[in-house]
């Protein structure tokens, strides 16, 4: 059993998927009844199988009408924005949204990567022998660097929608409904719609990211709702796991590493060994057959994306970072592949780069990480660079 909803701060969840991969079971059951795939060969054959769906089974949605009506009006505002994200859509409506989005990310990928190597460089020059937060320091600029330059928007303005964008996706890791945090969701959802209601008139010149938004609003078959869903998704989703992952590299990247991998192939190693989201959700459209169990149609699995990673079948000595044949999961596969994955590729890369050039790691005085176990945060990331 796995109790994905108990609080695991101070807990080193590296060691649970760890165990869970090394373990004798192809698949366990969450603590509240659903089925979690965990090896590797059976994550990836699921992760594109067109029987498995991101999208809620219709009756989630009508139990909101059993709702009291205050609670039912706030809920089904929230949850209609949820139901527009890329990740939660399927069939024509995705298979139309992501048409617009592919390669929408394609003109940031070589700056990102630079701006990544120039910011370790400058942060080694401001800090010097002082202890330091590499997370605030190092990867929340990075990765706030890299929504600024998809919006074409200055950091501050990244900064903001970056906020409002949290206050959204945080809401899914929450498990008990709330009216109160709901409210605060819509006002979030508002926000961003206001701010691209503003951005739209000027996104023909603007960047690929914003141009593909522009197109998917002007869509008669999308809309503006849409757009604002896909930039509330797109924002989360790029900044939170891409600081987590940029400071696992931190935690994580020893000189030996350095001097022996490539850069591009640390950045896939970290990207296997931090895996930040631990979890892919979908739902059966029929009866199925996963890892042994014969499970029903509208039931939710979780495909443990940070599991597979550490999977030894796969990856051998699977904590360790070397060169690899297999690919990593921690992007996806398949119809909802992530659509920032070269540009993440690139910032790692260039944080790699970063680190070879000031000849220096970081070394972690004291990092603590969020409580929740669907998604690697840290809270804390301190330390003080060590020469080599
Ligand atoms: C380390 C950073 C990132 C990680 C680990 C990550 C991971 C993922 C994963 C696992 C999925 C697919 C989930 C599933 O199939 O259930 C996904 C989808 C997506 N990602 Fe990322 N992502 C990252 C950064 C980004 C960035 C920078 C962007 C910016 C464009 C982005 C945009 C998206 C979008 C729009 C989707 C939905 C695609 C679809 O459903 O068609 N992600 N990401």
């Amino acid at each position: 059993m796995i109790d994905m909803l108990r609080d695991y701060t101070g807990v080193d969840t590296m060691e649970v998927f760890r165990g869970l991969a090394a373990g004798p079971s192809d698949a366990v059951r969450a603590g509240t009844g659903e089925l979690v795939l965990l090896r590797y060969a059976d994550v990836r054959t699921s992760l594109p199988a067109v029987e498995l769906t991101t999208q809620r089974p219709r009756r989630d949605v009508l139990a909101l009408a059993t709702l009291p009506d205050g609670s039912r009006e706030i809920q089904t505002v929230m949850k209609a924005h949820y139901v527009r994200w890329p990740l939660f859509s399927d069939g024509d409506y995705h298979t139309r949204l992501r048409r617009h989005l592919v390669r929408s990310t394609s003109d940031v990928t070589d700056a990102v990567g630079a701006a990544a190597l120039k910011h370790v460089v400058a942060v080694r020059r401001e800090t010097g022998g002082n202890s330091f937060s590499w997370l605030e320091q190092v990867a929340e600029p990075i990765a706030a660097g890299l929504v600024a330059r998809l919006l074409g928007v200055p950091a501050d303005v990244a900064t903001e929608l970056i906020g409002w964008a949290q206050v959204i996706v945080r809401e899914l890791t929450w498990p008990v409904m709330d009216d109160a945090r709901a409210a605060d969701v819509v006002r979030a959802q508002r926000a961003l719609g206001d701010w691209l209601a503003g951005a739209l008139p000027a996104a023909s010149g603007a960047t690929r990211y914003l141009r593909a938004v522009h197109a998917i609003a002007d869509d008669p078959a999308l809309g503006f709702e849409s757009a604002v869903a896909t930039l509330a998704q797109t924002v989360s989703g790029a900044y939170d796991p891409l600081v987590s992952v940029i400071t696992t590299l931190a935690t994580t990247v020893t000189p030996e590493v350095l001097a022996t991998l490539p850069p591009a192939t640390v950045a896939e190693e970290v990207l296997r060994v931090a895996t930040p989201f631990r979890f892919s959700r979908r739902f059966t459209t029929v009866h199925t057959r996963l890892a042994g169990e014969f499970v029903p149609p509208d039931c939710r699995i979780f495909l443990a994306l940070a599991a597979a990673n550490l999977d030894p079948q796969a990856f051998p000595c699977p904590i360790s970072m070397a060169q690899r044949r297999t690919p990593h999961v921690s992007f996806g596969l398949g119809r909802h592949y992530c659509v920032g994955a070269e540009a993440v590729r690139s910032c790692l890369a260039g944080v790699v780069r970063g680190l070879a050039s000031v000849r220096a790691t970081f070394t972690a005085d004291r990092v603590r990480h969020a409580p929740e176990l669907s998604i690697l945060r840290f809270v804390a990331a301190d330390g003080h660079w060590r020469p080599h």
